[in-house]
Parts: C-alpha cells; structure tokens; sequence
C-alpha cells in the first residue's frame, strides 16, 4: 500500500510515499524502496547515516543492514542513541552533528531515523540543520511513529521547560513502514502509540472510531491484517490534513486533540514514568469532558471516548498536580496566543471545534474537577 503526502510549500506541492507492507525489512524484494527512493530524488550510492536506539540497533541491526545493502545503499554508517525521551535533546542533536561531520557528509547524503517517535523527531531535526537541510527518510518502528510522528514534518527536541519547543518543519523524501517490526514492541508501547490512533478516530473521524471500539482487542493482539487497516487510515488521515497545512496554521492544530494537557502532563513529569500516548489519552479525556461543559457534546461522546481508552489499557485521570502547575506548564504550548490557548474540543464524535480560552478559565475548571 502506498499513501502519498503532498502538502503545499511555498505554493509547490512537494511529495513523497508513505509504503506500508509487513517484512519490508525482513528481507522481501527491495525494488519497490529502490524505486521510491529514486522518485525521491536520494541517491543510492551516496552516504547514509542510520540514526537508531541501542533496544532497535540489538533487535535490528543485522537485518536493517542487509536491507540496505539489499537496496544498493553500501555507503552507511549507524549512530546508536540511548533509548528514552530524553535523548530527544541537544546533548544528543550535537552527537548526531559531530558524526556527520566527522564523516564528512554532504549535502546530496542522506539521514535515515531507524527508531520510534524520539529517533524520528531528533534525527529528522539533526537532517533540517546539518548544511541547512539534507534528505531525510523515516523507517518508523513504533506504533506511535508508524502513525503519527514519521509522516508530516514536525521535528525536533524538548526543553526542560516544554516539550517540543525547539524544532523545524522538515519533510522526509521517503516514509517506509514494516508492520513486521511491531511483532517485537512491548504491550505498553504498543497501546501508547494507540492513543494516537484513538485520537484521529474521536477528533475527525466517527467511523474510524467505530471501526476502533469493535477491533481494539485485535489490535492488542497484535493481529497484523488489523494494524496494516488501522496504520493506513491513520496515515491517510494524517497526509490528507498535512497536504492542507503543512505549517500548522490552522487546520493542522486538530492533530493536538489531547495535546494541551498531555504535553503540559509530560513537562510535569520531567518526561519520566509517563509515556506521551498515555499523556494524550489523558488529555484527550479531559478534551472530551471540557467538551461537554461547554455544551458541545454529550455525555454519551464522553463516555465512547473513556471507554475506549480504558478498554485499552490507557490511563484517563488527570495526575495530582495543582492547577497552578497545569496552567504554567500550558502557558508554554505553541499553540498560545495573546495569553489564551487555542485548545480542540469535540462537537460530537469525528467532529472537532476549535475554541481559544483563558487560562483563568482553565484554572478554575481544574480547580473544580
Ligand atoms: P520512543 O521513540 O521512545 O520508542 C519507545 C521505545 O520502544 C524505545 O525504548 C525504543 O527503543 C523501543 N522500540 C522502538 N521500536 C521497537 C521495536 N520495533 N521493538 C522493540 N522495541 C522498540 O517512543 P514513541 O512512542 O515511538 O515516540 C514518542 C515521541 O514521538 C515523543 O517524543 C513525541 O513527542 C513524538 N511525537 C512526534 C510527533 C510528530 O509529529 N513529529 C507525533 C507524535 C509523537
Ligand atoms: N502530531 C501532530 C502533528 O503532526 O501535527
């Protein structure tokens, strides 16, 4: 399968192909990626730079190197990072900065993030400042990354005070997804990166949602006919918002459903102990319940939505911090302007509304719940 992102850029439409298949990796024909990767403009027998996590290099290592030779690609090199989200920061940008120059790359090289959300985030901001921007490929191994992180163009590294803070719109040349590599992620990763799924079905797309509540088990099972479904929805979700704002300055902002208050939880939790699928669940409750109080929605939406993400195995309730500590932590959220935040709520299930509010608002709403 094959989604393709188009969005607008400076009144052009650059592209590339999201390719989503099981054992693209594992060693299957490589001409489909040969021939993505030519129609992407990135030259094979340039050099590579495979930035990857120490728990995906010990699993894959071997085998992505095959693959890669496989493809005509002889000219790699790896750089293995920590795992965790906090390697999403400029200690380990710089890293990536000193390998490449230290290889002496070039601009016609090529970075490849191998990894989950925090290699694809952290490399792919590495490849939009190194000689101001070389290609760029995704080959996502999470769940999360498959479906949200490696298609679209946000990269970047979180700063002690907020997350996120620091990055660039850069797009990969390429997106090249194996739904064979879930098989080896563990359970809670694997519902983390649920939540994002969750999150395109209850803010744009009430079928999808459905589709959700009906097959979620399977998907905990790790079924692989299921994922394939859900990835390319998502994926076809995400492009088709992307490819109408690729910068975020409107439309785009529907993707933060749960953000507000997931990012403000994992700033709050120095991005320790709470994964951000876990943190966004969370916040996409407390979307729903503000939803309702401003008499968008009904109980009934709330109730789809809690469940479903209990049913996964997804936390819903708001850690205990202070709502002083709530409202500091959002007031860095990039979404404010003029001392509001413009959060999303939900008219209805698949149906989103923008709303601005006061953080005073804000306060006193969580300082009620
Ligand atoms: P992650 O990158 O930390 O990966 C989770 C863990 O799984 C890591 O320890 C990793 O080494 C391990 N892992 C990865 N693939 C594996 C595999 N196939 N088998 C076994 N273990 C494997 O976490 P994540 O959830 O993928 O990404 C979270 C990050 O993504 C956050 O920083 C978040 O802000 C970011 N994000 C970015 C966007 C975007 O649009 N750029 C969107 C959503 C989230
Ligand atoms: N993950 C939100 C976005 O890409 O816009």
């Amino acid at each position: 399968m094959k989604i393709r992102v188009e969005p607008e850029i400076s009144g052009k439409k650059d592209g590339y192909d999201i390719i989503i298949d099981a054992g693209i990796i594992g060693g299957v024909s490589a001409e489909e990626i040969v021939s993505a990767f030519s129609s992407a403009a990135v030259n094979l027998k340039a050099g590579f730079l495979a930035v990857t996590s120490e728990t995906v290099y010990g699993l894959y290592g071997v085998k992505f190197s095959a693959f890669l030779k496989k493809c005509g690609i002889e000219n790699f090199d790896f750089i293995v990072l920590p795992d965790g989200e906090s390697t999403k920061s400029l200690k380990y940008l710089a890293d990536i900065h000193d390998r490449l120059i230290d290889n002496g790359m070039e601009r016609s090289d090529s970075i490849i993030a191998f990894g989950g959300g925090v290699v694809g985030d952290l490399a792919g901001f590495a490849a939009a400042t190194y000689l101001r921007g070389i290609n760029f490929i995704q080959v996502p191994t999470t769940l999360l990354a498959d479906v949200d992180s490696s298609v679209g163009g946000k990269t970047g590294i979180d700063h002690p005070k907020g997350k996120n803070l620091i990055g660039s719109f850069y797009q990969p040349r390429a997106v090249l997804i194996d739904v064979d590599i879930l098989k080896t992620l563990d359970k809670r990763e694997l519902i983390n990166g649920f939540a994002e799924v969750i999150k395109y079905g209850a803010a744009l797309d009430a079928d999808f949602f459905s589709y959700l509540e009906s097959n979620y088990k399977k998907i905990l099972a790790y079924d692989e006919e299921t994922l394939i479904r859900i990835i390319e929805k998502s994926c076809s979700i995400k492009a088709h918002i992307v490819n109408q704002d690729e910068k975020e300055s409107g439309l785009r902002s529907v993707l933060n459903f749960g953000h507000s208050l997931g990012h403000a939880i994992e700033t709050l939790y120095n991005y320790e102990n709470i994964k951000h699928g876990e943190a966004i669940a969370i916040g996409m409750v407390f979307a729903a319940k503000l939803s309702k109080h401003l008499g968008l929605c009904g109980e009934e939406e709330v109730a789809r939505i809690k469940n479903l993400i209990i049913n996964s195995g997804l936390p819903s309730d708001i850690p205990d911090f202070t709502p002083e500590q709530y409202v500091n932590a959002m007031k860095l959220d990039k979404k404010v302007s003029d001392k509001q935040i413009k959060f999303v709520l939900i008219k209805g299930i698949g149906v989103y509304e923008f709303k601005k509010l006061d953080f005073s608002f804000l306060f006193n709403y969580l300082a009620k719940i």
